[in-house]
């Protein structure tokens, strides 16, 4: 009998998607509402929240959460929680609604009425407050802080109802897998122990090894990518996807890896994020977490291993899920194979690591890319996609 994590909280999945049969009337409703529009990030949120992957929330939060989160990890009510989901508006917008008023949630980009919202409370936050505990830096050229200041000057908080999921479960039909149905899959494979490998990338070979390692001491790894959107030079979902399942196709033993995405959008928060990953994965029913080398950072803002030290900082029953911590993975010329920091006793000269930068100048000259460090199917597939950006 396979006996997975628990979801977060305590008290079972929240997925705050009504049901069918209710949601063509409270979409007519939401019709006449204020619309509230929201950003990319904001829509990503209510998409996790709708589908359970945040639970136990049930929708954006106030201005203690917003504070305890940011300064402490923990909810108002104690519980564990790494990065505040808030819904941030204008001054004017904000005027405009009454308290405890219903609002219509609505995609910016599409003009799709998403959620409503009872407006609980409006605040002003601290914004430098959030990003220097969050992010640990109030740096704008950091992409997650850059939309924090982006966001508008209030938030508003209140419960959610989901009333639509978007694009995606018709776009990524294979891929869009809500937490319950990620259980129902692992529980038909028998698989109690689960490791989680979050993804933005195309895996390489580095990639292969992190998850190989993974699959020698669990059941099976959900190879977990993001398909919310990312940062500019960032490999689209569609090209990733495909690449993905050529290095499962032709490497992975069938039936230990499950490939799917979830519509989450990167912070690019590291260490903070690396929690929020783990706390979701729970959710998802995965016992652990593959963290690896600079785990959701960007640049050189955070350390190689931030993202494992954090987790020794959390208290007793704050998380279920464990980081399954790896070091710096590469293929070593002595060693013959891949091997991690931990494993290889050779020099940096011996070892081959491609930055993705490098990586992209090799595909787009057309120059091989050694294949100690790519398979040469995954290859193919982004010098082909590359190829069709140069030509643009
Ligand atoms: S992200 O969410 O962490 O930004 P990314 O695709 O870059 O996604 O990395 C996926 C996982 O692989 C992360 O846990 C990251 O730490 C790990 N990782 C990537 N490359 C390496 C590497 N060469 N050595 C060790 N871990 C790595």
């Amino acid at each position: 009998m396979s006996k997975l994590v628990e979801p977060h909280g305590g008290s079972g999945l929240k997925a705050l998607l009504v049901s069918q049969s209710e949601r063509a009337g409270k979409l007519e409703r939401a019709r006449g509402l204020t619309r509230v529009p929201m950003t990319s990030r904001e829509v990503s949120d209510v998409l996790m929240l709708a589908m359970g992957a945040y639970t136990p929330l049930e929708g954006f939060m106030d201005e203690a959460d917003w504070r305890r989160v940011s300064l402490e990890m923990k909810l108002e009510n104690g519980i564990f929680w790494p990065i505040p989901i808030t819904l941030s508006c204008d001054q004017g917008l904000a005027d405009s609604i009454q308290p405890n008023e219903e609002v219509a949630l609505v995609d910016g980009d599409s003009g799709e009425i998403l959620a409503v919202m009872a407006v609980s409370q409006k605040y002003s936050p601290d914004k430098a407050l959030e990003c220097e505990h969050v992010y640990r830096t109030s740096d704008a050229a950091h992409p997650g802080v850059q939309k924090v200041l982006e966001q508008g000057v209030i938030n508003l908080a209140g419960r959610v109802e989901c009333l639509a999921e978007g694009e995606y479960p018709e776009k990524y039909p294979q891929l869009y897998v809500r937490p319950a149905e990620a259980r129902q899959m692992f529980i038909e494979n028998g698989w109690s122990r689960v490791a989680a490998f979050q993804t933005r990338n195309p895996m390489q070979r580095a990639h292969e090894h992190l998850v190989k390692i993974a699959i020698e001491v669990t059941d099976g790894v959900f190879i977990h990518q993001v398909l919310g959107k990312l940062k500019p030079g960032d490999i689209p979902a569609d090209v990733r996807t495909e690449a993905i399942q050529a290095m499962i196709d032709n490497y992975f033993v069938p039936g230990t890896v499950i490939q799917a995405g979830y519509p989450i959008e990167m912070r690019y928060a590291g260490p903070r994020e690396a929690l929020l990953h783990a706390l979701i994965r729970q959710n998802y029913g995965c016992s652990h977490l593959i963290v690896g080398r600079d785990h959701a950072g960007v640049g050189n803002y955070y350390g190689p291993f931030d993202a494992h030290h954090i987790f020794d900082t959390l208290w007793d029953g704050a998380l279920e899920t464990q980081a399954l911590k790896i070091d710096i993975t590469f293929y070593c010329k002595r060693c013959f194979g891949m091997a991690t920091g931990k494993t290889c006793p050779h020099g940096e000269s011996d070892r081959i690591h491609i930055s993705g930068t490098e990586q992209r100048a090799m595909l787009e000259e057309g120059a091989p890319v050694p294949p100690e460090f790519g398979r040469p199917e995954v290859i193919d597939i982004l010098r082909k996609y590359y190829a069709g950006l140069t030509a643009e």
